[in-house]
């Protein structure tokens, strides 16, 4: 799909279908300016039958029969005063579900001036890609929808955007890894296939890779990850992607859960724990392999990205975790499982462990960890804890920008008394209530606390039941934006 900026009036236009973003109480004016483009003269009318008001996700669509256009699809943004560019990537969203077999070449008609113009380019350009993304890899028999080659922003100023707008590709090209990541079953993402997947992005995208294989876990003693790996008949692999630039002067370390199922374990996911969803346990370490993929390509000068998944299963055989276990992580803390259904926090104690021997200036983990975090914040909204705050308006900042939910949540330090064990360092759960809390407070434990640390709970964002915005149905690669304008953010004022 190439996407383009042109700066042409709307009545000079050509293509086969156009979205049009229309502003509450701009109807008339609108309805001039289109006129001339699909020689309707009873647009106005049809508005009103409609109702149509350009109120916010209004959308009404118009099929043309003469003419190199076939189709346009009003869509309301709501008024010019409330008008945010989450207003013009959700209006892009919903008119990019109606394009559709409407031929090959897309215009957007924006009103771009109320924006800085790369922003609202980037916006609206992936909004339309991401928005459109559907999965066939597992349908026997796949009619591929007629895709959209072209894009054209209509309008926007081609100057100042063109850098930010070759930016748009590769970012939606590691949405859509970590979407496919995360909606693959786990019977084909598999430990081993993840740490595959990282071997092809090492060799197709130029990032030094290291995987260590469960004899080279054990020598670093990694007592709690392969406490959960060992209920699985597939071997754990941890992996490691670096991404290197030649001058550096920062550096960073993204760790996502990369749990490819998780049963619960002894504590077997039953009744209305979804235990059929669980192949999604491992959307932290698809937003981190999909940001992989996007540093990879847009090669930041001056920071060091290393990119860390500890990938396993949480199953149960003969010689699984028992509930009760006392098993010893790297940093030789021991911990008393009192429930093996919070492996995650388990897997992810060895792999701070790991990422602060790397010496970091910043540590970001992303984790499908808790069911309490879903409760909380619900599915568009993620959880995140740190101490620093410095790192947390950076990731909010971050998010902010892509338009993904996220909520700075306490790291009540009070509460640790909760997973104190009697017999243990520390066990694995606390008490329901603040049940997302004491997990974040668990994988403290694990982090050199002189290193900013951020932990972000995404077991709510990662997918979604239905067509949400810029999220069809099943998983959103939540996380990948943020992780990436986090990073640019941070190289660009390494500079
Ligand atoms: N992977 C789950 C968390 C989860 C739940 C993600 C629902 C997405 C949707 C995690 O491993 C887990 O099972 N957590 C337990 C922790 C509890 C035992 C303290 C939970 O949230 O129930
Ligand atoms: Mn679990
Ligand atoms: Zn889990």
């Amino acid at each position: 799909m190439q996407i383009s900026a042109v700066s042409k009036e709307i009545n000079e236009w050509s293509g086969s279908v156009l979205i049009a973003g229309v502003l509450e109480g701009t109807i008339e004016s609108q309805t001039n300016l289109f006129k001339t483009l699909i020689k309707d003269d009873f647009l106005s009318k049809r508005f009103n039958d409609e109702k149509f008001e350009g109120k916010k996700s209004q959308k009404f669509s118009i099929e043309l029969i003469e003419g190199e256009i076939k189709k346009v699809i009003f869509v309301g943004l709501g008024k010019a005063e409330t008008l945010q560019i989450n207003d013009l990537r959700k209006a892009a969203a919903i008119g990019a579900r109606q394009v559709s077999g409407y031929g090959r070449k897309l215009g957007i008609f924006f009103p771009w001036d109320a924006f800085e113009p790369s922003s609202a380019a980037c916006a609206v350009g992936e909004a339309v890609r991401l928005s459109s993304i559907k999965d066939l890899r597992f349908k026997s028999e796949s009619k591929k929808p007629t895709s959209l080659d072209e894009v054209e922003l209509i309008g926007l100023d081609t100057n100042t955007t063109k850098s930010d707008i070759a930016e748009i590709n590769p970012i939606c090209d590691g949405v859509k890894f970590a979407r496919e990541l995360v909606s693959a079953p786990p019977n084909v993402l598999t430990p081993y296939q993840m740490a595959k997947e990282a071997e092809k992005l090492a060799n197709d995208f130029d990032l030094d890779l290291k995987i260590l294989d469960k004899k080279e876990c054990e020598d670093q003693g990694m007592g709690a990850y392969l406490a959960v790996a060992k209920g699985s008949d597939l071997k754990p692999y941890f992996i490691h992607l670096k991404y290197s630039p030649k001058t550096v002067k920062n550096k960073v370390v993204l760790i996502g859960k990369g749990l490819t199922f998780d049963s619960g374990g002894y504590n077997l996911k039953v009744g209305a724990s979804q235990i059929e969803k669980m192949k999604y346990d491992m959307g932290g370490s698809a937003a981190v392999l999909g940001t992989a993929r996007v540093i990879a390509e847009l090669k930041p000068s001056y920071t060091e990205v290393h990119f860390i998944v500890a990938a396993c299963e949480n199953m149960i055989n003969g010689s699984a975790l028992h509930p009760g276990d006392i098993i010893k992580a790297s940093n030789g803390k021991t911990i008393e499982v009192n429930n093996t259904d919070a492996e995650g926090r388990l897997t992810l104690a060895d792999a701070l462990v790991y990422a602060c021997k790397l010496k970091p200036d910043a540590i970001v983990d992303l984790a499908t960890l808790t069911g309490a975090c879903v409760i909380a914040l619900g599915d568009e909204i993620a959880g995140l804890w740190t101490d620093n705050d410095q790192l947390s308006e950076q990731l909010t900042k971050a998010a902010g920008k892509a338009g993904e939910g996220i909520w700075r949540m306490p790291m009540q330090d009070s509460y640790k008394s909760g997973i104190k064990s009697s017999i243990a360092d520390l066990q694995n759960t606390g008490p329901r209530p603040g049940g997302s809390i004491t997990a974040a407070l668990f994988l403290k434990e694990f982090v050199n606390s002189s290193i900013p640390w951020a932990h972000i709970d995404i077991a709510g964002t990662c997918w979604t039941e239905k067509d949400r915005d810029i999220n069809p149905k099943g998983a959103t690669g939540y996380g990948v934006r943020t992780l990436v304008n986090w990073i640019k953010e941070l190289n660009l004022n390494a500079n």
